[in-house]
């Protein structure tokens, strides 16, 4: 699937974001090995600090659904915003897929895309429990 493509994604799942406090709506598209895309969006609370992230929304909807092989996520806010992941988000990812790319868009439009652990260079990891 090409970037053009899965940010389309993002764009659709971003229409059902409930952003109400921030107003800054943000979608995700998170491709999968075998294919599958899934939307995540952000979900904010009247208690602020409960807000959830676009991508770790589509994580958390993924990998319940068994799911933990990704290849790319796509991340859009509305045009003109760019939105690359946050920091707690590029975390998350990085447990499941450090070679991912990550696509987003600058405020010009234009997709721009790296490799996740470019974004998240020395992540944390529990090293001795993956050994298990
Ligand atoms: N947000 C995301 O959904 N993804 C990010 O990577 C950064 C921020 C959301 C959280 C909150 O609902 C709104 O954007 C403003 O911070």
């Amino acid at each position: 699937m090409t970037p053009k493509a899965l940010m389309a994604e993002a764009v659709r799942a971003r229409r059902l974001a409930y952003a109400p406090y921030s107003r800054f709506p943000v979608g995700a598209a998170l491709l999968t090995k075998d294919g599958r895309v899934y939307h995540g969006c952000n979900v904010e609370n009247a208690s602020y600090g409960l807000a959830v992230c676009a991508e770790r929304n589509a994580v958390w909807k993924a990998v319940s659904d068994g799911v933990t092989d990704f290849t790319a996520i796509a991340v859009t806010a509305r045009d003109g915003r760019g939105a690359p992941p946050c920091g707690s988000c590029r975390q998350v990812l990085h447990e499941f897929a450090p070679n991912a790319w990550v696509y987003w868009r600058d405020a010009r439009g234009r997709i721009l895309k790296r490799r996740l652990h470019e974004l998240l260079p020395n992540a944390f990891r529990l090293e001795e429990l993956r050994r298990r």
